[in-house]
């Protein structure tokens, strides 16, 4: 048997040329030695190979040997997976992780709590290297491990024979589910409110908000946006803006602002609008440039603080996620996004001045904070910086933004998201994107994945919803 890795095109490809028809079968696991789609707890793994039928007591915190995979798109530079997949052998206690995307292939161990790169090759060589790899995660090599106690998985977990079970049919009982995200809040399937903030103008938080709805919206999940921003850019790239004329302006009237100062009118669902830029479309609450004029209306009126935590509470089980757009300000708009949101999200490009920025944010969080202990609200909960706008210059990625990372967990103390968005054309582009009626230029603005499907940037929004939504304990 051998590995061309030309036939892997995209990511089911890698996993059903590379790994299913290739790697498990030559080093050793037949089909019921491995299991695609793995649930434990809320990660989510592509791939476990065992040395047995079984999987070791996930609770143990002894070495398990045995092997995670992780397939990727050819497109996707693995670097921005490393830190994901090992935080999966951390949490598991799995001793290798292989990560490929057919055309890069590494093995990473385990070493104490330390995360190694053990063997890389591209794939053109994966052939000519096998034996090495066999004499790595070989599972005759894994099986000569005397560490390994294992615990009958039969018993455990509700396990198929045969073929390779799919993640419904695999979900570990939960006398072995870990607890692996402390972020997940305790309904775990109830709506979750996720506000994207930075004080920082031009981090990306609009492009953040849009993409992200359409990724997630594309799941089978319900969503709705809401932008609290006077600019209304969000409201402009759902599709939302298409008219010419002031006369023709129907969002004046009914916008965000309606739903933050009338108390008992004006609910969501009276104001939200189906968008056009993403297909599932998802609900729409526009902003309004008059919002920047009727601010000060609002700051005399202190219960406008918290209206719209009141109507989105009405609306919690017509949606799965809510998005929040926000200006990029310490403004009432922004407080009152993050009063109303669960979790937060903070893109930023890294560089000096968004770092800077980020003690304001830090700070804008405590104050707010203390106002949601008088409305019984828990502390927002930071999913993490977003790294957005990254240069995709190699030696930039390899040498200085590792360190811009560690300097926002060290210096703010606020987690990074493992996925990062790169500077890319093409996420610009389908924002601007417009159609000819006749002679007029009309927008028609799209998500990434209604632009170009194909493209890195759709693939990385993907990584980001799927990282989000196991961070928020939505994950499939
Ligand atoms: N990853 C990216 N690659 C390329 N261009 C991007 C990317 N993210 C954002 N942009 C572009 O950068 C500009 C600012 O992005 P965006 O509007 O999303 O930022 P923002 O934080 O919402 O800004 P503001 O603070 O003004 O609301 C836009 O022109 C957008 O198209
Ligand atoms: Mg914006």
């Amino acid at each position: 048997m051998s590995f061309n890795p030309s036939l892997c095109r995209n990511e089911s490809e890698v996993e059903s040329k590379l790994i299913v028809q290739y790697l498990l079968p030559t080093l050793g696991y037949d089909a019921s030695k491995w299991h695609q789609e793995v649930a434990l707890g809320s990660i989510r793994l592509d791939f476990l190979a065992l040395t047995s039928q079984i999987f070791p007591s996930a609770t143990d915190s002894t070495p398990k040997v045995c092997v995670v995979m992780e397939a990727k798109h050819p497109k996707q530079n693995l670097d921005s997976h490393v830190r994901r997949l090992s935080r999966y052998l951390t949490r598991l206690r799995v001793v290798y992780g292989v990560l490929t995307n057919g055309k890069d292939f590494r093995i990473y161990e385990l070493v104490g709590d330390q995360v190694k790169l053990n063997f890389q090759c591209q794939g053109i060589e994966i052939d000519d290297k096998i034996e090495k790899i066999k004499d790595i995660i070989g599972r005759d090599k894994l099986a000569e491990f005397k560490n390994n106690k294992p615990i009958d998985l039969a018993n455990l977990v509700n396990l198929p024979q045969k073929p390779a079970p799919l993640i419904s049919e695999l979900i570990v009982s939960p006398s072995i589910s870990l607890q692996l995200s402390d972020t997940n809040i305790s309904n775990p399937k109830s709506m979750k409110t996720i506000a994207i903030y930075h004080n920082k103008g031009g981090v990306g938080k609009t492009t953040t908000t849009i993409n992200l709805a359409a990724a997630i919206s594309r799941k089978g999940l319900k969503v709705l946006i809401i932008d609290l921003d006077s600019q209304a850019n969000t409201t402009y790239a759902a599709g939302l803006m298409k008219f010419e004329t002031e006369e023709e302006d129907t969002l004046k009237d009914s916008n965000i602002y309606n739903v933050v100062f009338y108390p008992k009118s004006n609910y969501i669902p009276e104001i939200a609008l189906k968008s056009t830029f993403t297909y599932p479309p998802v609900d729409v609450i526009p902003a309004h440039i008059n919002l920047i004029w009727q601010e000060a209306r609002l700051v005399d009126k202190d219960s406008s603080k918290t209206h719209l935590v009141k109507k989105l509470e009405l609306v919690k089980d017509d949606y799965d996620v809510v998005l929040i757009d926000t200006p990029p300000s310490l403004n009432l708009y922004a407080k009152i996004a993050l009063i109303a949101c669960d979790y937060l999200i903070i893109p930023s490009d890294l560089k000096p001045f968004a770092n800077e920025g980020l003690r304001n944010v830090k700070n804008f969080i405590e104050e707010i904070d203390e106002f949601r202990t008088f409305i019984n609200k828990p502390a927002i909960k930071v999913l993490g910086v977003l790294p957005s706008k990254i240069l995709t210059n190699a030696n930039y990625i390899k040498a200085t933004l590792p360190k811009q990372e560690k300097v926002v967990e060290e210096r703010y103390g606020f987690p990074v998201l493992e996925t990062r968005i790169f500077q890319r054309e093409d996420l610009s582009r389908a924002i601007d994107n417009f159609v000819f009626e006749g002679d007029r230029q009309i927008p028609d603005p799209k998500s990434i994945f209604d632009f170009k499907p194909d493209s890195i940037s759709a693939a990385e929004f993907e990584e980001l919803a799927n990282e989000v939504l196991e961070k928020v304990g939505l994950s499939a």
